[in-house]
């Protein structure tokens, strides 16, 4: 596959505008901060979900749904010889029970994360023509605009836009990043560059509480940590307008994450529910921090011993949402298959190779609906 990656998440497929003859129809493609330039006062029909898969049970007194405090992982810890040990035990714990967890003291200055939350509002604040130049059906677009999540396929849409960045390899790709706002680029490449690094000091110390060699000592050959340094990153800038009627609709539906590890950041406002025991959780917004999740490939990896977890996002009636989410991987040539360390007679291997291309093709063949792809790629045991 081609290095100027495919600048797609989770659940998309092509043909992102095509043009209707019902004007509503082409309207909500525009997306949903386009559609409320003009005051709405109800969530148009198109974005109604069916009554069971509303954010709220339709129980009467049912209440909201509860806040969570997710696990904490210190980096500075994690990065200091002394504290290392018992934060990979943290970090182990919270991918077996979680899925999720909350990373402070990461390191990355304040102004980096505060350029880039406020270089996409702005991104975001622009006429609808910016955008439009980005919407493309052209999955191998280094850069894309949209709305909803598979925006060709979902009948009912989500009451979100967003712009997708391939961001490596970062010279070959930054070109067709947007140049307006005139700062975007900078910010966004600073932000992406920050993030990786953070992913891949994160990453060998999942490999270590996984019990592997992330790197080899001298003379050995290759290592699993050098492929990550030239894996992939994709950069999703996530926009929440404001929403009338916030318990008809989502921001986004039940999905799991495809690569090793997607670092979400999120500005002051609720909105992302992890499922944790059967139930839906809101996540309680901690300021500067991250929310670390496992993806698809790092339960395939750890043969599943790590847990990718659906989540999903609820819109609220006053307040316009952002969030960035990072999702990083190996290359997409590279199969993800778990190393024969995490194999043995106890644990006989959970699931097929997987690699991207089978991914892609998984995605455009069917409605994407909750976590279809890791379902399918398991093994019967
Ligand atoms: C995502 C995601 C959550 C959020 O982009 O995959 O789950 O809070 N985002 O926007
Ligand atoms: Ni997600």
């Amino acid at each position: 596959m081609s290095p100027a990656m495919l600048a797609m998440t989770d659940g998309e497929a092509n043909d992102v505008l095509h043009d209707n003859d019902d004007n509503d129809e082409s309207l909500y493609q525009k997306g949903v901060r386009h559609l409320c330039e003009k005051p709405i006062s109800k969530v148009p029909g198109k974005y109604i979900l069916p009554i069971e898969e509303r954010p709220l049970p339709a129980k009467p007194n049912s209440g909201r749904a509860p806040l969570i405090s997710l696990p904490v992982v210190d980096f500075s810890e994690l990065m200091s010889p002394s504290g290392r040990p018992a934060a990979l035990v943290s970090l182990a714990k919270a991918c077996e029970n979680y899925g999720f967890f909350q990373l402070v003291n990461h390191g990355i200055p304040s102004g980096v994360i505060a350029g880039m939350i406020d270089g996409s509002t702005r991104f975001f604040e622009q006429p609808y023509e910016e955008r439009a130049k980005y919407m493309s059906s052209d999955m191998t677009s280094p850069v894309r605009c949209g709305t909803s999540f598979n925006q060709s396929k979902d009948r009912v849409f989500c009451w979100r836009d967003f712009l997708k960045l391939t961001c490596r390899p970062m010279a070959q790709v930054l070109p067709h990043w947007p140049h307006s706002p005139v700062d975007f680029r900078e910010v966004a490449s600073t932000y992406a560059q920050e993030t990786n690094s953070l992913f891949l000091e994160l990453m060998e110390a999942v490999l270590q509480s996984l019990g592997l060699k992330p790197r080899p000592l001298e003379g050995e050959g290759g290592s699993i940590m050098k492929q990550f340094e030239e894996g992939s990153q994709l950069m999703v800038v996530n926009c929440y307008p404001p929403c009338p009627e916030p318990d008809l609709t989502l921001g986004m539906p039940p999905h799991s994450d495809y690569g090793f590890l997607t670092l979400l950041l999120q500005d002051q406002v609720q909105g992302l529910q992890i499922q944790h025991r059967e139930d839906w959780v809101t996540v309680e917004p901690i300021h500067g921090s991250f929310i670390v999740n496992v993806g698809d490939h790092l339960e395939i990896f750890s043969n599943g011993r790590y847990k990718s977890v659906l989540h999903r996002v609820l819109v609220n009636a006053t307040r316009s949402r952002m969030s960035v989410a990072t999702l990083h991987s190996l290359p997409y040539s590279c199969t993800i298959r778990p190393p024969p360390e995490l194999v043995d007679e106890a644990n006989p291997r959970r699931y097929m190779d997987t690699d991207f291309a089978s991914f892609l093709k998984y995605i455009s063949s069917c409605e994407p609906k909750k976590k279809n792809f890791l379902e399918s790629r398991k093994l019967a045991t």
